[in-house]
């Protein structure tokens, strides 16, 4: 942890504007930078922490909205605490969260209008038929920031979370971001805490970069998962801190019959130099819904302190769809229950109409350079029954057990693969191949070269 580094936008920008001539400055900060700025106050919000700014959210949104065509709009939150019900977004937008603002989610369930379940899940997650809104959202979108001096956006979900334990919940719980259909999204230096169940969830979305982010929830909280790409492509993941009570990371393309039918894979993926800590759950899972196909992850840098695993496979009978081309490279792990965990069982159908016969395909997982100290287990690899996960190659590995130790530290069962210079020794099923893992070398291009930086 002590390799973050403190991003200052706003030093930064005038450290380069003061050294730059104006003219190149100007052509610098045009882009990302918006033409129409407001504040949430204009349109009457009070940051008391009491008074509910619902309203002001809407009509600022509607009346940025009408200007953002013509050269983007800024919404800026200044600092306080402006409670609100959830809001949505629009396009060529930036909504700009000042050095100590924090938006509040409200806690009263009445500001939270149910919405139509997403249609590769085909009900909500928790319970079936439609959903509570999502905190902050939007669809169809193009061209959404979402940045600011290290804001807060606090979904105060522990009312959810005590109705969710006590199962009181008629429905589904809201997510703190959900966008739907949108592209050329960033999401820089803000931090999320407490949401009521998944933090950020990019869905059908393409072009979409997350850098800086920090998220946090108690790591008891229920399906408090950090980022969650869903059914999307050309997503980025950067220099991310998450602490959570559930999966850091979790790729996902929809639940059995219902994301095989909408068919849309998560693909071309990129997760570089995050720090995780979730004791109960994976760095990065794959799946558990997995039905519209995830494939082409990358993997890097990434570091793991007090996680369960690291990247996890999450499948089923049912699940249908594919895991393939994934590729781990320089993990560093402290302690972990299990260094490497496939699932083939992950039960959690939505409903019983989902397909026995749909099998899914999980082959072609590269994992190099990974060192893990504190290890209980170092794997525990679990297929499909006539269904095998295959194409797996382990390469460069050190994991250093725990004092408590499991004696069996491979259990592979339906499983093929390699490895190469791998202590402990490998079961069977992963055979010594003596060549390392190979990663993609040309790197995927997503997003903007340099993030815009800007400041209102
Ligand atoms: C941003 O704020 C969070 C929560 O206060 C803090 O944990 C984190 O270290 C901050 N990030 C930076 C880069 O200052
Ligand atoms: C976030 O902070 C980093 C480091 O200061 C900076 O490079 C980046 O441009 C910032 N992001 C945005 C969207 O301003
Ligand atoms: C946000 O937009 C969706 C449609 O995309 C709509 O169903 C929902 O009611 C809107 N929510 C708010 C709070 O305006
Ligand atoms: C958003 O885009 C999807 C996919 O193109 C489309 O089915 C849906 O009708 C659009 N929604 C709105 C509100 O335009
Ligand atoms: C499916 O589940 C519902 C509700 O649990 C039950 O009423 C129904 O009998 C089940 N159908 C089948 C085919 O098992
Ligand atoms: C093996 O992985 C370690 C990191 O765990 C790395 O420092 C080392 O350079 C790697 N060795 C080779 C031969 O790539
Ligand atoms: C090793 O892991 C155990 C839990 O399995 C934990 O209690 C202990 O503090 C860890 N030791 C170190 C040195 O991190
Ligand atoms: C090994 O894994 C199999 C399949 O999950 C399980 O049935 C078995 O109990 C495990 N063995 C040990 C010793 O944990
Ligand atoms: C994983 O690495 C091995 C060894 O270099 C290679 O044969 C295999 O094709 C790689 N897997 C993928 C999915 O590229
Ligand atoms: C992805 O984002 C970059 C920078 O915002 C942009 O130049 C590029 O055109 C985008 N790609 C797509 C397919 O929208």
């Amino acid at each position: 942890m002590a390799t973050r580094r403190i991003p200052r936008p706003a030093a930064v920008a005038v450290a380069l504007c003061a050294a730059a001539l104006l003219a190149a400055c100007a052509g610098a900060s045009r882009a990302g930078c918006r033409k129409h700025v407001a504040k949430i106050t204009d349109y009457g919000a009070v940051g008391d922490g009491k008074t509910l700014n619902t309203a002001a959210f809407a009509k600022a949104v509607a009346d940025l909205s009408a200007r953002a065509r013509r050269g983007g709009a800024a919404l800026v939150v200044p600092p306080g605490k402006w409670l609100t019900g959830p809001f949505n977004l629009t396009s060529h937008f930036t909504l700009y969260l000042d050095e100590g603002a924090e938006i509040l989610a409200s806690q009263d369930m009445k500001d939270w209008p149910l919405i139509a379940p997403l249609p590769s899940y085909g009900r909500g997650r928790d319970e079936p038929g439609p959903r509570y809104s999502n905190f902050i959202a939007g669809s169809n979108l193009t061209d959404v920031i979402i940045t600011g001096k290290n804001g807060t956006i606090n979904g105060q979900g522990q009312v959810w979370w005590d109705k969710y334990h006590a199962k009181e919940l008629q429905f589904t719980r809201g997510y703190l971001l959900e966008l739907l259909y949108s592209d050329n999204i960033i999401i820089s230096n803000v931090t999320f805490v407490d949401s009521p169940s998944w933090n950020l969830h990019p869905t059908y979305c393409t072009n979409v970069t997350i850098s800086g982010v920090t998220i946090l929830a108690p790591v008891h909280s229920p399906n408090t998962d950090g980022i969650d790409p869903d059914s999307s492509s050309h997503v980025k993941i950067e220099d991310c801190y998450i602490v959570s009570g559930d999966d850091c990371i979790a790729v996902k393309s929809g639940w059995d019959q219902y994301g095989i039918k909408f068919n849309m894979p998560s693909q071309h993926i990129v997760i570089r130099r995050l720090t995780c800590i979730s004791p109960t759950s994976a760095m990065i899972a794959l799946g558990s819904e997995m039905s519209g196909g995830i494939r082409d992850v990358r993997a890097e840098d990434n570091v793991a302190i007090s996680t369960e695993s690291a990247v996890r496979v999450k499948s089923g009978v049912g699940r249908g769809g594919f895991v393939k081309d994934i590729f781990v490279r320089r993990l560093s792990l402290h302690t972990m229950k299990w260094v490497f965990w496939m699932t083939g069982n992950y039960g959690q159908h939505p409903d019983n109409s989902s397909d026995p016969n749909a099998m899914p395909e999980v082959t072609g997982i590269n994992y190099s350079d990974v060192f893990a100290e504190n290890v209980t287990m170092a794997g525990r690899m679990e297929g499909i029954p006539n269904d095998p996960y295959t194409g797996i190659c382990i390469s460069n590995v050190t994991a250093q057990l725990a004092p408590d130790a499991k004696e069996l530290q491979w259990n592979c069962t339906n499983i093929k693969g390699v490895t190469s210079a791998v202590t402990p020794k490998p079961c069977p099923e992963l055979g010594a191949e003596g060549k390392p893992c190979a990663f993609p070398e040309e790197e995927l291009i997503i997003g903007p070269h340099k993030l815009p930086k800007c400041t209102y």
